[in-house]
């Protein structure tokens, strides 16, 4: 346990180690290293004007040096001014979630584990992710990364000016996520994702503006519609597609079944054309070679382009095969479907069940209120690709063997929890989270761990758990998706024995 008297001693020792190094303070705080006199490097003079020093040094620094060093010398790794967050001297299994942006400088410190961090660092990342930095007790093992910050990812921007940009997550990013990839795009008002198509399947979720969507598929049966924020689209692999945005832009996220899906690795109409030899492009459509003369020279990608017209029955082609039927419609006007709300917030889900085409991803937008959090459940078969609209949360991945990892996420973060992998999402702020859970499957399903609890003979659960009757008795039968928690996630330390994290 850290104390204040080993903070006495520790600031003691301090200042007889800064009085024998007499080292003026680095000047790099703008940035936030821990470069001071509580620890960390002492960086070179970067203000060099000609060449001095030299690059090697002498060969008697090697192995034993005498004079021998003293003891207590040396850049002092003891580290003053220690401030932990309130919890984090609670007991580390309670795995409290620490708020370290209440502090300056985090500590990874929980109750008797752990150390103060002299390095050199950046506290953002800390701050960012306290379970990290400072894990539950009961986190352990190794399991694999289930976090990529979308705000992480190399921006691809559009073709001409300030069109637009996409970026990526994919296995490179997250070696776990082997089923399911993430883009996040965005195209200026009017400009277009140029006509294309893919190996994956795609789904969308539009996040802010509108868009026009045109497809066709292999039946010739034609496809036209308006989405805005809130909706969603799917694309089978191979259907091609146009996406413009309308008059005031727009955001969308993009999930696809396949793992290493790459954005920079689809089919575009402008390269097939340029692919291709003109004789052949001009028998194919039938025109003379000099139709060709206005191709672009280059993929267009994302790009500026002309205004929609406001009526899109303008752009309505007739098919003599028709439109698409109703059942095998590529979006869904999911904006317009009223959430179920349930003690904690709420939750939508989006399947075959009412957008048959999407036949291997499907999704529930859910929104937790401050203090509650998405049970702990898992999925059955299948991995789960989720995004973060909205606030600060927090899962724990648990994984056989006995391996379980914390995670912290906020708004514009990827998570990938493999199947049957269990987890919670946890509202770790002040305001809703709001987050979407993708799986690649046809049906939403997922095994809420309470509901299995309340439905297993109450003896085969006190003879493992240790769990009384009376607890499980109290335990809804039906899956309630979310559960209810105290807003204060610290008020658990040092409470009285008996005291509940929900209330
Ligand atoms: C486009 O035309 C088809 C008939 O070919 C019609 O069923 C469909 O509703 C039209 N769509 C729009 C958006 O006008
Ligand atoms: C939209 O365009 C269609 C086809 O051109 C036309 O029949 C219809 O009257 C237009 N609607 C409006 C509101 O202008
Ligand atoms: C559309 O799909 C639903 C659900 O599968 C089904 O009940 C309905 O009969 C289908 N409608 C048509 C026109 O095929
Ligand atoms: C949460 O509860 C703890 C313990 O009662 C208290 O010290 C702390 O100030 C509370 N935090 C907030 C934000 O109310
Ligand atoms: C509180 O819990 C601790 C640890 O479980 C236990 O040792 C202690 O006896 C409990 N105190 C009371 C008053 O129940």
């Amino acid at each position: 346990m850290w104390s204040f008297a080993n903070t006495l001693r520790y600031v003691a020792v301090l200042r007889i180690s800064s009085l024998v190094a007499g080292l003026p303070a680095p000047q790099m705080s703008q940035f936030g290293e821990n470069t001071g006199p509580v620890g960390g490097v002492n960086p070179p003079t970067p203000t060099v004007t000609a060449a001095s020093g030299s690059l090697y040094g002498p060969s008697d620094l090697l192995g034993e040096v005498y004079p021998p060093a003293p003891v207590s010398g040396g850049d002092s790794a003891i580290v003053s001014d220690v401030t932990l967050v309130n919890g984090q001297e609670a007991d580390s299994d309670l795995g409290l979630y620490l708020d370290f942006n209440g502090v300056e400088v985090p500590q990874p410190i929980r109750g008797d584990a752990g150390q103060t961090d002299p390095g050199p660092r950046t506290y953002e990342y800390e701050q960012l992710n306290p379970d990290h930095y400072a894990p539950p007790g009961t986190d352990d093992g190794d399991v694999p990364q289930a976090k990529w910050p979308l705000g992480l990812s190399h921006n691809r921007f559009g073709t001409g000016r300030q069109s637009g940009w996409a970026r990526q997550q994919n296995e490179n990013q997250l070696p776990a996520a082997t089923a399911m990839a993430g883009v996040d795009m965005r195209l200026a008002p009017h400009a277009y994702r140029e006509l294309h198509w893919h190996t994956a399947n795609e789904w969308s979720l539009v996040l802010k503006g509108s868009v026009r969507l045109s497809s066709m598929n292999e039946e010739g049966q034609t496809f036209i519609d308006d989405l805005v924020a809130g909706d969603v689209w799917f694309f089978p692999a191979g259907i091609p597609h146009s996406i413009q945005a309308l008059d005031q832009g727009v955001e969308f996220l993009l999930v696809f079944d396949d793992g290493s899906f790459s954005e920079d690795g689809t089919f575009l109409v402008s390269e097939m054309f340029l692919r291709n030899p003109k004789e052949v492009l001009s028998k194919n459509l039938q025109t003379p070679v000099s139709s060709f003369d206005n191709l672009p020279d280059d993929e267009l990608y994302i790009f500026n382009g002309t205004p929609a017209p406001a009526n899109i029955s303008e752009q309505n082609v007739t098919s003599p095969y028709g439109a698409l039927a109703p059942n095998d419609t590529y979006s869904y006007h999911w904006s317009q479907q009223q959430p179920y709300a349930v003690p904690g917030g709420t939750v939508k889900i989006l399947d075959t069940t009412t957008f048959p085409i999407s036949t291997d991803l499907c999704a529930a937008l859910v929104t937790i209120q401050p203090g509650a959090m998405r049970e702990m459940h898992w999925h059955l078969t299948s991995d789960e690709w989720n995004y973060f609209l909205r606030g600060s949360a927090r899962i724990t991945v648990y994984t056989a063997p006995s391996m379980s990892r914390t995670f912290d996420y906020t708004a514009g973060d990827v998570g990938y929890i493999p199947a049957s992998n269990s987890h919670y999402i946890e509202n770790t702020g002040t305001v809703d989270v709001v987050f979407l859970e993708v799986l690649n499957q046809p049906r939403f399903t997922d095994l809420s761990v309470a509901q299995w609890l309340a439905l297993t003979p109450r003896q085969v659960v006190k003879d493992t758990l240790g769990l009384e009757r009376e607890v499980l008795d109290r335990l809804p039968k039906e899956k309630t998706y979310l559960k209810v928690g105290a807003r204060n996630l610290t008020a658990l330390a040092g409470a009285p024995n008996g005291t509940a994290a929900y209330e």
